[in-house]
């Protein structure tokens, strides 16, 4: 049976909202996904019924979240094919969860002299947590460079990556061009030489099925609200022995054993690295976010994306001077473009007056603005919930705007 979209879109609510009077059409889930109704309801049922503070109390309502807690780390683990739910640990977002490993991982194993790869595609929170760490240990940052068609050169892989490596990390797609690079051969290489990689999967988990274990990444990082889930909620995976061997990142509550004025000891896993109090119905709400994914046609929905992707590039194409930045084999659905002779800002300001909502600017990862030469673009981020539809009104949004703008 065909996926229906139709179906899956009367799950989202805002989106048969208007927008100055315009049905919303939502092209923006690369900043964060819309929220189908069962995530709002849960998180609304939890602060109606069961709200209290996890892993402290004796009542019945602590007791209860705790346990929900522990359900949804256990949700996430499956659901990323991770073995033990230890190496789970809920965090803020993918921001703090990559912070977390270049400043606790970097202090204990990066020395000077050492060096950090990332790829040129990679967005900001997964370029100046390393550079930060770099410059705390007097390491060299690294960068595997992209080609014009938004693929990385992996060629000379095995002289950026050498006996000095200590990390490497590496999107599983790009936030502005779509690349989904290889994984395979980067982290292979990089374990070849010795190094630990972390895989950033904001765009990654969002399009299609993951498995750590099989991939065999050290570190996987996502935020849930590009999952489906609420803000303000991440994940974390790390193997085990990596973790264990990793000092505490954040102090607080909730993370130690036993505290004196003389020495503290520390909570196992995962709760050696969730101090002070978690975000608990976030996290439940992600569990939930997941369980709505699991429910659905997820191969019907990777495929429809795909399916909007091509039907996307093909009409924007038909658009006198646009250029699409991205053009992969093995690309997530995200389209940057521009159009000669029109503002990339002015473009989105008028799509918006449409009720279209794209992201226009740097998308967070200038360094790919600078090796584009531009200093923006337009991005429409796809999700599964999008209909042919949308994509006939922002070719039919931007012809206008090109219109306007010339
Ligand atoms: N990284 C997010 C984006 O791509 C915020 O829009």
């Amino acid at each position: 049976m065909a996926f229906d979209v139709e179906q899956i879109r009367s799950q989202f609510p805002i989106l048969s909202t208007s927008v100055y009077g315009k049905s919303l059409v939502y092209l923006d889930s690369g900043a964060t996904a819309q929220k189908p109704l069962c995530v709002i309801e849960r998180e609304r049922e939890l602060y109606l019924s069961t709200n209290a503070n996890i892993h402290r109390g004796v009542h019945h309502l602590s007791d209860k979240m705790t346990a929900l807690y522990e359900q949804a780390r256990k949700r996430v683990c499956r659901f990323i094919g991770a073995t033990k739910s230890e190496q789970i640990i809920f965090t803020s977002g993918a921001t703090a969860s990559i912070n977390l490993v270049a400043y606790s991982w970097c202090e204990k194993f990066l020395q000077q002299g050492d060096n950090i790869v990332v790829s040129q595609i990679e967005h900001h929170s997964n370029i100046v947590p390393w550079q930060l760490a770099a410059q705390r240990k007097g390491a060299e940052l690294r960068v595997i460079p992209v080609a014009d068609n938004g693929e990385l050169i992996l060629e000379n892989l095995d002289q950026i990556i050498d006996s000095r490596t200590r990390v490497v990390a590496v999107t599983q797609a790009s936030n502005t061009l779509g690349t989904e690079p290889c994984l395979r051969t980067i982290i292979d290489m990089a374990h070849s030489k010795g190094a630990v990689v972390l895989v950033d999967g904001c765009q990654g988990v969002v399009h299609g099925k993951v498995d750590v274990t099989e991939l065999d990444c050290d570190f996987y990082a996502f935020s849930g609200h590009k999952l489906y889930a609420p803000t303000g909620i991440g994940v974390l995976y790390g193997k085990s022995e990596l973790l264990e061997a990793m000092p505490p990142f954040m102090g607080g509550g909730d993370m130690v054993d036993k505290v004196t004025f003389a020495r503290t000891t520390f909570a196992p896993l995962p709760l050696k690295f969730e101090a002070g109090t978690a975000n608990f119905v976030g996290a439940v709400a992600l569990g939930e976010a997941i369980a709505f994914l699991e429910s659905i046609d997820l191969e019907g929905a990777i495929a429809h994306e795909q399916e909007l992707l091509r039907y996307a590039t093909e009409r924007l194409l038909s658009i006198e001077g646009l250029t699409i930045y991205g053009t992969s084999q093995c690309k997530s659905p995200i389209i940057s473009f521009n159009v000669a002779g029109c503002d990339h800002y002015d473009i989105g300001m008028i799509l918006d007056k449409m009720g279209i909502a794209i992201r226009t600017g740097h998308h967070c990862a200038q360094p790919v603005m600078e090796r584009f030469g531009v200093n923006g673009m337009c991005r429409a981020s796809l999700s599964f919930y999008n209909n042919f539809a949308d994509i006939d009104a922002l070719v039919a949004g931007v012809e206008r705007a090109v219109r306007m703008l010339r």
